[in-house]
């Protein structure tokens, strides 16, 4: 590991000059080695971030048949020149992935093959360090690509103190880049008509290392469910509620985490955007007749239509082991 490799340089390069240093210098040793250590938990933070939330579809292997978006080192030639500061750039990429439009969009060509990003939610903290992360780094450069090979390959790392919260929000996110992306490729393929069973989530695999150390099982559930499975149990319906309640009187209602049975579940919300109205919005109008009709035969009991855009539709459930 390159950073490990640092540390130990530096740690050696230090323990020959504390001997005859003064405090001072030793804290300033001491400081040095922790911003070192916390650069490099940031990057395997940027890093998680970006595997499952980002390259799910902005893939970095260069994989063109299952391309559902451009790779992340054409938009990167986009937002970047030698000019663009580092403000201007996270600045950019922020306004885009909290509102991905047509007018706030620059590659009019990248809306044209592959429609427009699906809108997703993140913590702001999250959402900057991603884009400090790909500011500072070239991601088509081959140390890049040596250094997420190596990430790759680690096994997590159960952190002594287990952020749940976050982890379930990581784990929903990646389950919905998922989603997105087979929803996505689908819909392009055979139109939404064709695209109706892949709305499925249980073929969804989740690979954030950290899900498959805690056992992560996600489901997602609904007060208007299409498929019944999908029903929201009482505890789950109150969380819906509230969360509906909250956005209409535009207030924040936070993701919850509660232990049930000696695990921890996380409740994070689904919110509909344009994508979703092809086969939840309004019958006949956003709903084509051919949709229409492959939803009323697979699913006869759906109450899942009528919605319109920035809407609850349900909540991803997320259970954990406890450890
Ligand atoms: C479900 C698939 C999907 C996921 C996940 C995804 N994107 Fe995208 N993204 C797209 C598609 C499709 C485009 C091209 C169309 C467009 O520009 O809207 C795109 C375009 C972009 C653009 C260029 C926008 C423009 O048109 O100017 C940026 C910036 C971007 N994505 C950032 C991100 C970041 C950062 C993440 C992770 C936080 C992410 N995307 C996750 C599908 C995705
Ligand atoms: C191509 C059609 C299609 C599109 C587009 C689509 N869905 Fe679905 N959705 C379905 C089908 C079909 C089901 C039932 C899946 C099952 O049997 O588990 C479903 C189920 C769901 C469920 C599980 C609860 C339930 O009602 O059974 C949620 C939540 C959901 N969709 C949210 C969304 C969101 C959010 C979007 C947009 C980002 C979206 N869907 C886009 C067809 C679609």
């Amino acid at each position: 590991m390159k950073t490990l490799n640092k540390i130990t340089a530096l740690s050696i390069l230090f323990s020959g000059v504390l001997l005859s240093c003064s405090e001072a210098e030793k804290q300033l040793a001491e400081d040095n080695l922790l911003v070192i250590n916390n650069q490099s938990v940031n990057e395997d933070k940027a890093l998680t971030l970006l595997k499952t939330n980002c390259f799910t579809c902005h893939n970095p292997d260069l994989d063109i048949e299952n391309r559902v978006a451009p790779p992340w080192f054409k938009v990167r030639q986009h937002y970047y020149d030698e000019e663009t500061t580092k403000e201007e750039f996270v600045a950019a990429i922020i306004n885009f992935i909290n509102n991905p439009t047509e007018e706030n969009s620059i590659m009019p060509g990248a809306v044209r093959n592959f429609g427009l990003m699906p809108k997703m939610s993140f913590k702001a903290e999250d959402l900057q360090l991603i884009a400090e992360y790909l500011y500072d780094n070239d991601i088509s450069s081959d140390e890049w690509y040596e250094q997420w090979e190596a990430f790759e390959k680690k096994t997590a790392l159960i952190p002594t103190e287990i952020n749940y919260e976050d982890l379930g929000r990581n784990i929903a996110n990646e389950t919905k880049a998922n989603l997105g992306k087979n929803l996505m490729a689908a819909v392009k393929e055979k139109g939404a008509a064709g695209a109706v069973e892949f709305c499925n989530i249980q073929a969804i695999p989740i690979t954030d290392s950290m899900s498959v150390v805690l056992n992560a099982k996600v489901k997602r559930v609904s007060d208007k469910p299409r498929n019944p499975i999908n029903a929201a149990n009482n505890d789950e319906l109150e969380y819906i509620e509230n969360w509906k309640k909250a956005k209409i009187k535009g207030e924040k209602f936070p993701p919850k985490v509660v232990e049930i049975n000696n695990k921890m579940v996380g409740y994070y919300p689904i919110e509909t955007n344009e994508m979703c109205m092809k086969c939840h919005g309004i019958p006949e109008k956003q709903i084509n007749t051919e949709t229409l009709a492959n939803i009323k035969k697979l699913y006869p009991n759906d109450k899942a239509m009528g919605y319109s855009e920035n809407e609850i539709r349900g909540i991803f459930v997320v259970e954990m082991d406890k450890k």
